[in-house]
């Protein structure tokens, strides 16, 4: 028997069930240690990404991917010149204050790096350091005002 899940959008996943203890085969990460089906794994966070004139736009996110590739994904204005690899501060987003104390500390290098940023406020991360998962699935980040861009635009 075939099995097909939709979730909304992105993931289509097939899986064929079998019906003893032969384990199931998924492209999406499910656990094993359990035969059902973990719908809770194939589900799409959610996120609030809001403009600097207070506009709100909530958009889908997947388990694991990082504040910047979400933006990047919906077509968000953050540039992340470095691609997550820690050597700018162009992915700067600011957390929304009930959500900035569920998130683990940053590192010192990640604070070096915010000290170059525009717009720093007390609750200011680097996108690129920042991975969604179900812990966080309504994370709300606002963007800054200005952004500091390497081509000086
Ligand atoms: S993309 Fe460069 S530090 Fe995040």
């Amino acid at each position: 028997m075939f099995l097909t899940i939709r979730t909304p959008r992105t993931f289509v996943v097939a899986a064929r069930v079998f019906p003893s203890k032969t384990p199931l085969s998924f492209a999406t990460p499910i656990s094993l240690s359990n035969p059902k089906l973990d719908l809770e794994a194939l589900s799409v966070l959610k996120m609030t990404f809001v403009d600097p004139d207070g506009t709100h736009h909530v958009v889908e996110a997947g388990d694991g991917n990082t504040v910047l590739e979400v933006a990047h994904l919906h077509g968000f204005d953050l540039e992340g010149a470095c691609e997550g690899c820690m050597a700018c501060s162009t992915c700067h987003v600011i957390i929304d204050d009930g959500w900035f104390m569920r998130l683990d500390d940053p590192s010192e290098e990640e604070e070096d790096l915010l000290d170059l940023a525009f717009d720093v406020r007390p609750t200011s991360r680097l996108g690129c350091q920042i991975t969604l998962s179900r812990d966080l699935n309504g994370l709300v980040v606002s963007l800054p005002s200005q952004h500091f861009n390497v081509t000086g635009s």
